[in-house]
């Protein structure tokens, strides 16, 4: 561990190397972020039909009886909330006579003392479509009229607590969102399996426990059922949902094989099976899927090789596949990696890239190949210098890798270098200013 007897005029160049090299790396992971896309702001003037039937406020205006369940449920009423846009779009009114109706109805944010009354919800019977957001108040039993007029209810963030059986006297939804708020149920076929017509459900960070349903309603498009406790296989009977152009399962925990038959979701555009169990290979029958456009199988145990055919896949825009244990080479070239959006492979310890196809500029997060299509070692970590030369002649033919070739071929460990550069300086430093004082006085 002695300072290297280096002459310190040497060193001062390599000094002020070192430091401006250290700023350079420094500053190279603050790489420019995307910009944050805001919203571009929809004009409030849309056509706006109903202008016409607004002038006369007698004429056709909202059921008293409904006006004072709006008051009930803290919904300003000194303007017609028959208006259109409301406040918020919070209520939407129909167009009959004498009385409108209310036929959507939104409640956000809601007071903390807000409680539901039987009352006031039995005469908004009229509604056809409910939603609650941020509104923490107690989930009373609905009428029957009502639950059974809703085509659509959501629920984000609201109504503490929801039993399963509660939503599902819904039985005539065809969109259902629960979101951020737990549901305790026995199973996910309790709560859907009378709603004949549903073609939307969202039922995500609900703590949802059980299984997938075996039995499902073909005319779904739309099932995002992440981040919950399910758990088991992904039935064969999800494949016949020829319909289906989103799925969901993400951070469950889901396992087994994806079934053999899902290329038979032909309308598939988005899905992810991520942070979940699932086992062996991709099934070749999803090459059949032509119009995939985000595929998330992230965090799984996926293991066979990478199949080619998502290269075939024209509106594939996201393919993340990382953290999973699939083999061999990577079949992609650069033209298909740069034509998608977002591509990971990273955290699949069998998988290598061939490097006469593709630059390890590309940081793909794994190893090159050696001849026989198999990982080469990874460069070694800062930890493990010590490694055996063979493996690092291995490198050294790499011609764009300059990074890992630096660290191979310092002889004298970093910390040892530092303490030379740095009681080097001092020491010139110290002779500088003997000079200088000499010089000057
Ligand atoms: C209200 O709804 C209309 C039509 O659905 C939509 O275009 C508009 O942006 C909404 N306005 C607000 C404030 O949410
Ligand atoms: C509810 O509160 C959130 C955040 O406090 C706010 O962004 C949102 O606009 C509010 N919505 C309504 C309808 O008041
Ligand atoms: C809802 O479903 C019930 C029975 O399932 C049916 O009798 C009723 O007509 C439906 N209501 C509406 C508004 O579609
Ligand atoms: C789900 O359960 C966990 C703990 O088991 C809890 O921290 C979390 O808040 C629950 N999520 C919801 C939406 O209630
Ligand atoms: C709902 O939650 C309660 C209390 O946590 C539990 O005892 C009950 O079994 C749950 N019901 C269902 C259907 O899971
Ligand atoms: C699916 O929807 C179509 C119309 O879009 C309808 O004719 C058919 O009966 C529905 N199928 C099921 C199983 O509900
Ligand atoms: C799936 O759901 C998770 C959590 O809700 C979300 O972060 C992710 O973007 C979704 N994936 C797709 C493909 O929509
Ligand atoms: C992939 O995983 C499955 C189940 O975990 C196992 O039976 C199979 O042998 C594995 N295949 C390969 C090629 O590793
Ligand atoms: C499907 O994925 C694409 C690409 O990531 C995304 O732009 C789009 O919003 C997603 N669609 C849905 C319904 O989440
Ligand atoms: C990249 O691969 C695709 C699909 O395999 C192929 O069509 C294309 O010609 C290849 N591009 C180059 C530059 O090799
Ligand atoms: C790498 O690509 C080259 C050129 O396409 C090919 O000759 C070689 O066999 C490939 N190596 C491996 C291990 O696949």
């Amino acid at each position: 561990m002695k300072p290297l007897p280096l002459p310190p005029f040497f060193l001062l160049p390599l000094f002020l190397f070192c430091t401006t090299a250290a700023t350079v790396n420094a500053t190279k992971p603050a790489t420019p972020t995307a910009p944050t896309l805001s919203p571009t702001p929809s004009p409030t003037s849309s056509p706006t039909p109903p202008t016409n039937t607004t002038p006369s406020s007698s004429r056709s205006t909202l059921d008293p009886k409904q006006i004072e369940a709006l008051q009930s449920l803290d919904i300003p009423t000194t303007r017609d909330p028959c208006i259109q846009p409301s406040p918020h779009n919070a209520t939407i009114c129909d167009s009959s006579k004498p009385f409108r109706h209310l036929i959507s109805l939104h409640l956000s944010n809601c007071s903390t003392d807000l409680s539901l009354s039987f009352t006031a919800l039995k005469s908004l019977s009229s509604l056809r479509s409910l939603s609650f957001t941020n509104c923490h108040a107690s989930p009373i039993r609905f009428p029957s009229d009502l639950s059974l007029s809703l085509t659509s209810f959501s629920c984000i963030r609201s109504l503490r607590r929801l039993p399963g059986v509660w939503l599902s006297r819904f039985v005539n939804l065809t969109d259902l969102t629960v979101s951020y708020t737990p549901v305790n149920t026995s199973g996910l076929y309790v709560i859907i399996g009378n709603m004949h017509k549903l073609k939307t459900v969202t039922i995500s960070h609900a703590n949802l426990t059980g299984y997938l349903p075996r039995h499902v309603h073909l005319n779904l498009t739309h099932v995002d059922l992440s981040d919950n406790k399910l758990k088991g296989r992904i039935p064969t009977s999800f494949t016949l949902l020829e319909d289906l152009e989103y799925l969901n399962l993400s951070s469950n925990g889901l396992n087994g094989e994806i079934p053999t038959e899902f290329g038979d979701l032909i309308s598939l555009k988005n899905l992810s099976l991520a942070s979940n169990s699932f086992s062996g290979p991709i099934p070749d029958s999803m090459s059949a899927i032509p119009g995939l456009v985000h595929v998330d199988l992230s965090n799984n145990q996926l293991n066979g090789t990478v199949p080619r055919f998502f290269t075939e896949l024209k509106g594939l825009k996201v393919l993340n596949l990382e953290k999973n244990q699939f083999h061999g080479v990577l079949p992609f070239n650069a033209s298909f990696i740069k034509r998608l959006a977002v591509f990971k492979v990273g955290g699949n310890d069998n998988l290598c890239y061939n490097h006469s196809v593709l630059s390890s500029k590309m940081k793909l997060g794994i190893a090159p190949c050696d001849k026989h299509g198999l990982p080469l070692s990874p460069p070694p970590s800062k930890e493990s210098s010590g490694d055996s030369e063979s493996d690092s002649s291995d490198y050294d033919d790499d011609g764009d890798d300059s990074s890992d070739k630096k660290e191979h071929h310092h002889g004298p460990s970093k910390v040892v270098l530092g303490v030379a550069i740095g009681l080097s300086s001092i020491v010139f430093l110290i002779v500088f200013l003997i000079l200088l004082s000499k010089w000057c006085g």
